[in-house]
């Protein structure tokens, strides 16, 4: 890791012993009255001395300042997957189809699966944060992205970072990435309402939810996330810019009841005949696109939704209604049939 003091305009490589830590680093730099969202070339005084903090850690000066200067330049985006599972390699597909460089890290080995998408795989998240991506997409598991994030060397990457997330739930990871990512890199926190199976297809039409939580001002950083979400856009999603709070909201009825019926139908096991209506091929739609989600999915969405429980409480509700209904009416008939009279 390199960091360098500017004396008078001379480069100084620090010492190991010398480094500051990024967070301290961070703290003293955020102090400067300019703009806090552009760093890369505040000054700031320690011991008398003046500052500056090599923007990428492990590059000289010079090659981190065109490295930070190139994407502006150039069209594509280096787009850094955490979580190369389900989600996290259909999206690396479509980037690199789009003509982004892809590069992913995970838990488990996916090497041979990033090279048959032409992304790279990198087992170590120090090696991963190493390749300084424009853009860090954070696709692992609900109930796992605390952890994975709180054990992200962010020092290793370049510190104006764009941080998106892609969960399905989104005031959690909105609180969390606000409370513990440094002020100097970006948050965009997004959810594409649809994945592997109901975007297996062409994206046309399906709606992308983004809310832009800390972008900085500067162009670089403004025209960074609107190459990101312009990928989405020229997919043909439709754009839907909402808060994360709105978004759980109205998730805690479409989605999590979605997948409840999805995961019950799927639960009794039902097959497709050769006179299946177009009613009953949607469920089966509905079984696949929620089946083949994972269970820690479907889970978090319950953990992390407060409407959740009430919403389950309701479906069951009506399950009972509907059936009520039919069996009272049952009920009548043989009454009739019986000649019963029970007044
Ligand atoms: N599937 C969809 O339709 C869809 C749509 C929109 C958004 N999303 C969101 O995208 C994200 C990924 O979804 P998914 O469908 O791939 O399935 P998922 O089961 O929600 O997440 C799987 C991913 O989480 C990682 N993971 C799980 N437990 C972990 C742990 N303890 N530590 C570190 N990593 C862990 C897995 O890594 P390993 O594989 O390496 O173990 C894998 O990359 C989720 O946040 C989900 O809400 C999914």
């Amino acid at each position: 890791m390199k960091q360098c003091l500017v004396i008078s305009g001379a480069t100084v490589q620090l010492a190991p012993a010398a480094r500051l830590s990024f967070s301290r680093l961070s703290s003293s730099v955020s102090k400067s009255p300019r703009n806090s969202n552009d760093l890369r070339s505040v000054p700031c005084s320690i011991s008398n001395l003046k500052y500056s903090r090599s923007l990428d850690a492990a590059m000289s000066f010079d090659a981190e300042a065109k490295l930070e200067n190139s994407w502006d330049e150039k069209e594509s985006l280096t787009i850094g997957i955490v979580g190369f599972g389900n989600f996290g390699q259909f999206l690396a597909r479509r980037f690199v189809e789009a003509g982004h460089t892809v590069i992913g890290t995970s838990r488990g080995d996916y090497t041979e699966d990033a090279r048959g998408i032409g992304a790279e795989f990198f087992a170590d998240i120090d090696d991963f944060c190493e390749q300084h991506p424009d853009v860090v997409v954070l696709s692992s598991s609900i109930l796992s992205l605390d952890s994975v994030i709180r054990s992200l060397p962010v020092q290793r990457l370049k510190r104006s970072t764009l941080f998106v997330d892609v969960l399905s739930v989104k005031v959690f990871p909105k609180n969390l990435l606000l409370e513990v990512l440094p002020k100097e890199v970006d948050i965009l926190c997004t959810h594409p309402m649809f994945g592997p199976d109901s975007g297996k297809g062409s994206w046309d039409g399906l709606n992308f939810m983004y809310e832009p939580v800390r972008i900085g001002t500067s162009k670089d950083r403004q025209d960074r996330m609107e190459k990101f979400i312009g990928f989405f856009r020229s997919q043909g999603c439709r754009m839907v810019e909402m808060t994360c709070e709105e978004h759980d909201k109205a998730a805690a009825s479409t989605q999590f009841i979605t997948h409840s019926v999805g995961r019950t139908l799927g639960a009794m096991n039902l097959e497709r005949t050769d006179i299946d209506t177009k009613g009953y091929e949607s469920l089966m739609s509905l079984v696949e696109n929620t089946t083949n989600d994972s269970f820690e999915l479907y889970y978090g969405l319950f953990l992390y939704n407060p409407n959740a429980t009430q919403e389950l409480e309701r479906l069951e509700q009506a399950f009972d209604q509907v059936k009520r209904r039919l069996f009272q009416r049952l009920h009548e008939k043989l009454r009739e049939n019986l000649h019963i009279n029970l007044e």
